[in-house]
């Protein structure tokens, strides 16, 4: 029964126009559980590679930044949980202390799943009670941050769960109900202005410290697909000789082409007697959906095509320009999208001075920013500012692209 039908939204009080941080920790804490739900205990130990984590990693880890970033020191006289946690549910953080090497986070048999499900439950009662009192707003920034970092393990727990199922001999299926990604159509290029322009963050709302300072850039004229490549896109480029011609390669894709013998995005097969192609979802083995925008690409994959294409990708600025301006689809709901921008600080950027200042900042070489988000993505997680990143080499993540070109 909902008495408030009738109200405006503005006329509703403050509380249930915005969740409060108490109902917006207890949300992404359970949606986490449900994300659980469908999994055997066998499903949530395995690693698959070393880039990947086993659901049951998530879980624990996941807890362990609460406790370790809100509750040991803003909680009096809180202890931790078990002594052992620190070694093994700290991810990268040096300033920490030791940790379980990363490419060994499968051999955790123990402690049993349903002892870190008591360990969140733990976490969660001192952070409720936490989230009760009147919080400064340097422990409300780092429950925003706690609440972004759950989310950002949710998609991941998504990634390396479809990794895993597409190593088995009998494709599992996630979820049968698991929304298709919405399919789009051919893009169409969109000319833009040059001139200098603003980006980043200047948001008082939360955003991560890799999105800020907001400073000025120039833009070249340029033009931007208003759609994601599609998956029948993706086929014509691999029917004319798109992995086996090196000359739209830059160098590095094409050793790892070779290396890997890649022949199409990661997850495609080809029926042996049909030649049709399928895809590995959370939804099992799928027909690959020709309007569907290609995903589990790496950022060689999506250069080669572009080059073929005869186009580039954009760049941040002009991704996030073109964005703001309200002018593309597809921007967050269906594939994180490459840029050709080398992951770096923006001008004034400073890190956090403690442990948290590992967060992102360090990250800074060696990878590539995407722009978007992508339907494994919670909903409200990400912004038009918000920069992910990955190495070049990488397919596991919902990546695809959308073309850029220079103005003609
Ligand atoms: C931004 C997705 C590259 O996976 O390391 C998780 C997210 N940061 N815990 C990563 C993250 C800290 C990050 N990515
Ligand atoms: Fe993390």
């Amino acid at each position: 029964m909902n008495t408030n039908a009738a109200l405006s939204a503005d006329l509703l009080p403050e509380t249930a126009k915005y969740p409060t941080l108490l109902e917006r920790y207890r949300r992404v804490r359970s949606r986490t559980e449900s994300l659980v739900a469908p999994l055997s205990p066998e499903d949530m130990v395995v690693q698959s590679m070393p880039d990947a984590s086993p659901a049951k990693w998530h879980l624990a880890h996941t807890a362990w930044f609460f406790e370790t970033f809100l509750l040991l020191p803003h909680v009096e006289n809180y202890r931790p949980y078990d002594p052992e946690f620190a070694y093994l549910f700290n991810s990268y953080y040096e300033a920490l202390g030791q940790r379980q090497p990363r490419a060994q986070r499968g051999m955790m048999t123990r402690p049993a799943v349903k002892s870190i499900i008591a360990y969140r439950h733990h976490v969660d009662e001192r952070m409720v009670a936490l989230l009760q009192s009147a919080l400064p707003a340097n422990i409300a920034d780092l429950v925003e941050l706690g609440i972004a970092h759950e989310e950002q393990h949710q998609e991941l727990l998504l990634m390396d769960l479809l990794h895993l199922f597409s190593l088995s001999p009998v494709k599992p299926v996630y979820d049968r109900t698991w929304p298709d990604i919405k399919p789009g159509r051919r893009g169409r290029f969109i000319a833009i202005n040059g001139g200098t322009v603003d980006i980043g963050t200047a948001a008082k709302d939360f955003a991560f410290d890799n999105e800020g300072p907001r400073h000025t850039v120039w833009l070249h004229a340029f033009e931007i697909s208003d759609h994601l490549v599609t998956n029948a896109e993706w086929l014509e480029f691999i029917a004319d000789g798109g992995y086996s011609r090196h000359e739209l390669w830059l160098s590095d894709g094409w050793s790892l082409v070779q290396a890997e013998a890649w022949q199409a995005p990661l997850y495609w097969e080809q029926d042996s007697s049909s030649g049709e192609w399928r895809q590995m979802s959370l939804k099992g083995l799928q027909a690959i959906q020709p309007d569907a925008p290609v995903s589990h690409i790496s950022y060689y994959e999506a250069a080669a095509f572009a080059a073929w294409a005869g186009a580039r990708l954009p760049s941040e600025a002009e991704w996030e320009y073109a964005a703001s301006a309200g002018i593309l689809e597809q921007v967050d709901d269906a594939a994180w999208q490459w840029t050709q921008s080398a992951y770096g600080a923006y001008p004034g950027f400073r890190p956090a001075a403690s442990a948290v200042g590992e967060y992102n900042g360090k990250f800074m070489v060696n990878q590539m920013v995407l722009r978007g988000g992508a339907d494994i993505t919670p909903a409200g997680h990400s912004r038009l500012t918000y920069r992910n990143f990955y190495r070049p080499g990488q397919r596991w993540m919902r990546a695809g692209l959308r073309l850029a070109r220079d103005a003609r």
